[in-house]
């Protein structure tokens, strides 16, 4: 894509992710406008672009992707000349719970978005682009050993990545069909500020605050590949301008933490953070059932990004989380928002 200016969508710009693209595009772009779409779902918060939402080239509009007229509208009336899509159910235990909710967005909602786009842009594909941020999840689970490429078939195991493998399936065949320029890229596990408690590494930092149990899956001997979010969002950049149509990159930390082992270091630095004895924390951890069709492991092969673009992650994995802990201590006010009403209702059915 070319830098001059541009007007571009980003869907889910008030989630996890979607917040650090958006302040990113905001702040080294001016001469482009963002247009942050989302629906506000109880994962979404305005809340976390704060440090933004006055800037003379963002406009938040709030609205769901499942409205195919709505988004319509949207594209006549703003002229995207790219998109950058990231909204999504993103939890996998909701999905587990409310598989349908899955379709729906991720797959429908991406639907009506493609259709969108290709109307709009339908005679002048030039200097257009979509891009559809997924996960991992898609290539299913790692054995012991290997990492996923670009190329490891799509094998997904829970009705979240199920529905993210979908809508990847669905944005290729646009790109076949209609001769929609495209770009996809699939990222292993995020953390960092804004990440709602939910997720394993937010919902512990606050367990841990307000000594609370830590409730650890099956034997605590599962794999994520952790990268820190501002990484990613700086990777999305990239690819947005630099990636070539039709390919997908693999994103990633070369970060690989066996839950359990996570759990404990998590442990150790918090006690160090709020003053506690050392040990104290670790006493809160909790082994619980299994999450059903738990992924053994995942771990992307990052080096297709690193070598044709350029970037590897700036942080390591000790500093990232350093700042993340640093973020929630700060952020007390943020915590103690998104934690009250529907969350006290989520966590008691999940967890009690
Ligand atoms: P999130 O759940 O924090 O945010 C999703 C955002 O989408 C929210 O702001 C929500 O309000 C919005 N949204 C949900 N449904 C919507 C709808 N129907 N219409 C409009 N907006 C809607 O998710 P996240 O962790 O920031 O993930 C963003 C994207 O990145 C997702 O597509 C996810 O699959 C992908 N991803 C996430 C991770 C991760 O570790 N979190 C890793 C790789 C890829
Ligand atoms: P999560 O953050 O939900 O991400 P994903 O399932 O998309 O990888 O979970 C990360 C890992 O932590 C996963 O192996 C499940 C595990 N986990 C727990 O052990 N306890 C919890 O309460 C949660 C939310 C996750």
């Amino acid at each position: 894509m070319n830098k001059k200016s541009l007007n571009i969508l980003v869907t889910g710009g008030a989630g996890f992710i979607g917040s650090h693209v958006v302040m990113g595009l905001v702040t080294k772009y001016p001469n482009y406008n963002i247009f942050n779409l989302d629906a506000l779902t109880y994962a979404g918060n305005l809340e976390n672009l704060k440090s933004i939402q006055d800037y003379p080239n963002y406009t938040f509009i709030k609205g769901n992707i499942l409205d195919e007229s709505f988004i319509n509208n949207l594209f006549e009336k703003y002229e995207f000349d790219g998109v950058i899509h990231l909204a999504a159910e993103s939890h996998v235990d909701r999905s587990i719970t409310d598989p349908l909710a899955f379709v729906k967005t991720n797959i429908i909602g991406t639907v009506n978005l493609l259709n969108a786009a290709k109307n709009y842009w339908k005679n002048d594909f030039s200097e257009k682009r979509f891009y559809h941020v997924s996960t991992d999840e898609v290539y299913g689970s790692l054995g012991k050993t290997g990492l996923f490429t670009e190329e490891t078939p799509y094998d997904p195991n829970s009705p979240y990545s199920a529905s993210k493998a979908s809508s990847d399936h669905f944005v290729r065949a646009y790109g076949e069909t209609y001769g929609l320029p495209y770009v996809i890229s699939n990222c292993s596990n995020n953390y960092g500020p804004n990440h709602f408690p939910e997720k394993l590494i937010p919902l512990f930092i606050n367990n841990i605050i307000q000594e609370k149990s830590l409730p650890v899956y099956g034997d605590g001997n599962y794999t994520r590949d952790w990268l820190f979010v501002e990484d990613h969002a700086v990777a999305i950049d990239l690819v947005f301008h630099e990636g070539k149509n039709t390919e997908t990159y693999n994103i990633g930390g070369f970060n690989e933490w066996k839950n359990i082992d996570l759990v404990k270091l998590l442990c150790k630095l918090m006690d160090v953070k709020l003053n506690r004895v050392n040990g104290s924390s670790e006493k809160l951890i909790t082994y619980v059932k299994d999450r059903p069709g738990h992924d053994l492991r995942y771990a992307i092969d990052a080096s297709k990004i690193n070598k044709n673009l350029g970037w590897k992650p700036s942080v390591t994995f000790e500093e990232g989380l350093a700042k993340t802990i640093d973020w929630y201590l700060q952020n007390e006010e943020w915590l103690s928002n998104v934690t009250s009403g529907n969350y006290q209702e989520y966590y008691k059915k999940m967890y009690t």
